[in-house]
């Protein structure tokens, strides 16, 4: 049996707002999957090597649970739009690149090793149009170590010249897709980029092969105003945006719905009782001028709520800063609300960028035994320390900030893929 013992400083978010510590401990793994943590390693493993981190932290790794991979080589550049126009403008001629299946391979290898580099573990993933190049996608993530699921994304209309599929191609390019997906840890995700970008009739043969396959779903919903005025528009049927997509049997339990920024207690209600995930993006939410989600408002109203770094709206793929992307936008929510609400703590949003997102993976938070091994290694020897520091005053500071080449190993399914 493969055992694996990892000694550190061992960090995790067991539930929302709370942080497990075990100074000096010893995070032991069989096969992959969790055991438990331990203060001392328990005789039966007394034979089994040591990883040995001295003072670093061992964190759970992280989960990105929505980004673009088509826009990974835009990442940091055309930040000077809202939402439509910056769509038109950079992201659909840049997805469009990848009908090149070389490009995309050098492309794709970069994403995925950039994101085993930075502690990123699990995915819910963007992919482009293109059936192939998805392909190249999962399979550069499968190789990496990185898990999760990755979407060939579907849109037949409002997508340009060049970045457009009839309705027939969309749907039978999906079905040859999901007959080609093949891969132990990256699987299918049905993905209609969103509600303007999908003719009604893509989007009823879609939530067909949803329930036929059984599959997950991603798209985005109430992300900007001008997004929801022409959603308006291209629904005079839908009183809200969220209609659009439960109409044709794409809500449910295993559906992401980035953003929902403004979604309003109408709308939230509806992804609270259908158990809709939402992803928040708050540092895409800035860069595209779209809004301050009301995220301490969806989180008492009981929604399920995880992160996403939205490359590239987003402008880190680092999910460290996405965290205390989240962090501040709350704060700026709060200045919004009348200091009604409260700003999210870096252990609650640490929480949303981890466990959060463990049950849609069928795990439980924390390092629950039984659980599989996704965890981080980070060291902060080399930052100025004023007097001792406790683990929690080191687990915040290495939140923001960290030292080149802090990351000192990455576990993913009980492998290490980094380090
Ligand atoms: N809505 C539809 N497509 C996109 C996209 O690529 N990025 C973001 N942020 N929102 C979208
Ligand atoms: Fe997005």
């Amino acid at each position: 049996m493969e055992i694996r013992i990892i000694k550190g400083n061992i960090i995790s978010a067991p539930e929302f707002g709370k942080l497990d510590i075990t100074e000096n401990g010893y995070l032991i793994a069989a096969e992959g999957k969790i055991r438990g943590i331990y203060q001392k390693v328990p005789q039966e493993y007394a034979e089994h090597p040591i990883e040995d981190y001295g003072d670093a932290l061992v964190m759970q790794s992280f989960a990105d649970m929505h980004l673009h991979a088509p826009q990974y080589p835009m990442l940091g550049m055309g930040m000077d739009m809202p939402l439509l126009d910056w769509l038109n403008t950079y992201t659909f001629p840049t997805e469009a690149c990848f009908k090149d299946n070389e490009f995309a391979r050098k492309t794709y290898h970069r994403l995925a090793q950039e994101l085993a580099a930075k502690g990123t573990t699990r995915v819910c993933m963007f992919s482009s149009i293109h059936r192939e190049a998805t392909l190249i996608l999962m399979e550069e993530l499968e190789n990496a170590g990185i898990t999760g699921y990755v979407g060939k994304v579907n849109m037949d209309r409002n997508g340009g010249k060049d970045y457009q599929e009839t309705t027939e191609e969309s749907i039978s390019e999906t079905i040859k897709w999901l007959d080609e997906c093949n891969f132990e840890h990256i699987k299918p995700m049905l993905t209609p980029r969103f509600t303007p970008a999908c003719t009604d009739e893509l989007m009823q043969e879609l939530g067909r092969i949803a329930k036929e396959k059984n599959l997950p779903i991603q798209s985005h919903l109430s992300e900007n105003t001008g997004e929801l005025a022409l959603v308006k528009q291209l629904h005079p049927d839908c009183d809200q945006y969220w209609e659009t997509y439960e109409k044709y049997g794409l809500w449910n339990d295993r559906t992401l719905m980035a953003h929902c920024v403004w979604s309003d207690e109408s709308e939230r209600k509806a992804i609270r009782d259908a158990g809709v995930w939402t992803v928040h993006c708050a540092a895409s939410n800035e860069n595209l001028v779209s809004g301050y989600a009301p995220v301490r408002r969806m989180l008492d109203e009981g929604l399920n709520v995880v992160l996403g770094s939205d490359i590239a709206g987003g402008d880190h793929l680092s999910m460290f800063k996405n965290i205390t992307a989240a962090i501040r936008a709350s704060k700026a929510r709060r200045i919004m609300d009348d200091w009604k609400t409260d700003f999210l703590t870096v252990e609650e949003a640490f929480y949303l960028s981890t466990s959060a997102a463990a049950p849609f993976f069928g795990e439980k938070p924390g390092f629950a035994p039984g659980n599989s091994l996704h965890a981080i290694v980070v060291e902060d020897e080399s930052l100025p320390m004023v007097r001792p520091l406790s683990v929690e005053e080191r687990f915040e500071r290495c939140v923001y900030r960290r030292e080149h080449g802090a990351m000192l190993a990455v576990y993913s399914e009980g492998k290490k893929i980094y380090g």
